[in-house]
């Protein structure tokens, strides 16, 4: 084997396997922290807020795409993988967060998105010069149309932001994005694109990264031939058999990703994300791959017991099978933030609170944020590893009342301003109870936040013992003390009350109903509620050792 290469800074603790329990956070760089004053979080503002993050508890960050972008996708449309946005900063104050990062025992995941580029990279501005046919065409997906003149796209294959899934250029020709008209997909079964990203890979683990997230990791190999397709929807077959989602021949891509990442001493680490169901989930995860898979089945399931269970059995089921650690997300910056998601009323249609048909059904603020606490706790406790996204820990609600002028989200311009997307859950965080953007900058940000943000920030909880934020420290110090492992124990502690204990004798009991239930004996390490004579209130958890 060749000699392994070692980054410029690793954190103190150095063992191969930490991204097996680890708690990972999520920061979303242009609504994190403004250290330059301009409205959009940046690089240095990461970095300065280290100690806070490596305070928390948690053991590593991700970070989503920071790279030179024009932002049609919230940066998920890059335009040079090798970069920083200079409106983010600069590759020495990459280096500087990576080391303080490190200093702090905290590691660095970064984003990889491998499935489309934006279009002003420069691979697709030569594509767009070049002639149908030519090897710079080749890197991504060109077409003719069909119909007599070719004036109807390829297939019927739809966008996921809605849309065609098609865009024809002036000469004729179309070209696939899965995404928007902005992203086009690359062409993965083209060499140049493999070895290109390996690179890329290369040139971030140089740098000290410990991982990557990989983006639509499911979408890198299509199947061409089909020119239709049942539907758009994430319900996959389970055979591989969708034309763009989730085939067998994506595998090798990983493979050959896993001998790059292994070239790193420790090996680096990946998270695939890879909306499949669960079984097929996992086979990215495999040691031979990427390792791990997000696991988005809590997050769109109900808050109710028997949903949790069946979840929890499945995942913990598929990731010892095949080797993997299992992954748990509640929120993220793609999705309704937990807190709001659990505040509407049982059975709403996540996405219908999203429209501005004016049906939207009315919030519980309260309930919302009473049972995100008690998800995340149960959460917590699972074996394996958990991912937390920014401003959760405040218990923050989702913004609902951005203007419609200042939304960003490429949902809102593809669905004909119907539906409002994701910018509710990306707005800024609230670091100080006032100010012009809540400690955030210097300046009002670039998604307004809500009015009284300042009581859920981080000023405002540090020093409120009943407060998310001091929820979250406690269990995170908490789960410090627990030992690895992929095994529970259910204990049957009556309908609608989920219980299980783990290999290291800890129990989790979280009531999910509303009338509290006898608390089983124990010492309390943390709970989610307060806990009155004996008894577990509704939508609480507690932790017993
Ligand atoms: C998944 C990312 O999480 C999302 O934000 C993005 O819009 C799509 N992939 C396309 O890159």
């Amino acid at each position: 084997m060749s000699t392994l290469r070692t980054p410029a800074s690793t954190p103190r603790t150095t063992d191969p396997d930490w991204w097996r329990n680890a708690v990972v956070y999520q920061v979303y760089p242009r609504s994190f922290a403004d250290a330059d004053g301009d409205g959009l979080g940046d690089v240095a503002g990461i970095t300065s807020r280290v100690p806070y993050l490596a305070s928390l508890g948690v053991d590593a960050i991700w970070l989503s795409p920071f790279f030179p972008s024009p932002l049609a996708d919230g940066g998920y449309d890059v335009a040079d993988y090798r970069a920083v946005d200079p409106r983010l900063g600069t590759l020495d104050d990459f280096d500087a967060l990576v080391r303080a990062a490190h200093e702090h025992d905290v590691r660095v995941i970064v984003d990889v998105v491998p499935n489309h580029t934006s279009s002003s990279h420069v691979w697709f501005q030569a594509a767009l010069a070049a002639a149908p046919g030519s090897p710079e065409r080749a890197r991504y997906v060109f077409r003719d149309g069909a119909g007599p003149s070719g004036e109807q796209p390829p297939s019927d294959w739809v966008s996921n932001f809605g849309g065609s899934a098609w865009t024809r250029v002036p000469d004729g020709q179309w070209y696939l994005h899965l995404f928007a008209p902005e992203q086009p997909d690359l062409d993965w079964s083209n060499p140049s694109v493999r070895s290109d990203f390996e690179d890329t890979l290369r040139f971030w683990s140089d740098r000290g990264v410990d991982g990557f997230r990989v983006d639509v990791a499911h979408g890198l190999a299509k199947d061409l031939s089909t020119p239709y397709r049942p539907s758009n929807e994430h319900a996959l077959p389970l055979d591989g058999s969708d034309p763009l989602y989730d085939r067998d021949e994506v595998h090798a891509i990983f493979e050959s990703w896993r001998t790059v990442l292994d070239e790193y001493d420790p090996p680096r680490a990946a998270v695939a994300e890879a909306w499949a169901p669960a079984p097929r989930r996992v086979l990215y995860a495999r040691p031979t791959e990427l390792g791990q898979a997000f696991n988005f089945d809590l997050l769109e399931a109900p808050f109710d017991a028997s949903a949790f269970r069946t979840v929890i059995d499945r995942n913990l089921a598929a990731s010892r099978e095949s080797g993997a650690s299992s992954t748990w997300v509640l929120s993220n910056h793609d999705v309704v933030r937990h807190a709001t998601r659990y505040g509407l009323p049982d059975g709403t249609d996540t996405d219908a609170w999203l429209m501005t048909d004016g049906t939207q059904p009315t919030l519980d603020r309260e309930r919302g944020l009473r049972r995100a606490r008690a998800a995340t706790l149960l959460v917590l406790a699972l074996p394996g590893s958990s991912y937390v996204y920014q401003g959760e820990e405040l218990g923050l609600q989702e913004a609902a009342a951005i203007p419609h002028d200042l939304l960003q989200d490429p949902k809102w311009i593809r669905t004909g301003h119907t539906v409002k997307g994701r910018d509710g859950c990306r707005v800024p965080i609230p670091w100080t109870t006032s100010g012009p953007s809540f400690g955030f900058g210097a300046v009002a940000p670039h998604l307004p936040q809500p009015a009284d943000f300042g009581a859920s920030s981080v000023e405002a909880e540090s020093g409120d013992e009943s407060s998310t934020l001091s929820l979250y420290r406690a269990a995170l110090a908490a789960r410090r003390q627990l030992q690895r492992g992929e095994l529970l124990e259910w204990i049957d502690a009556g309908d609608g009350v989920v219980a299980f204990a783990r290999h290291d004798g800890w129990r989790s009991v979280t009531n999910f109903g509303t009338e509290p239930v006898a608390l089983p004996a124990g010492s309390v390490v943390v709970s989610s509620g307060p806990l009155t004579d004996g008894a577990l209130p509704g939508e609480a958890t507690v932790w017993l050792a």
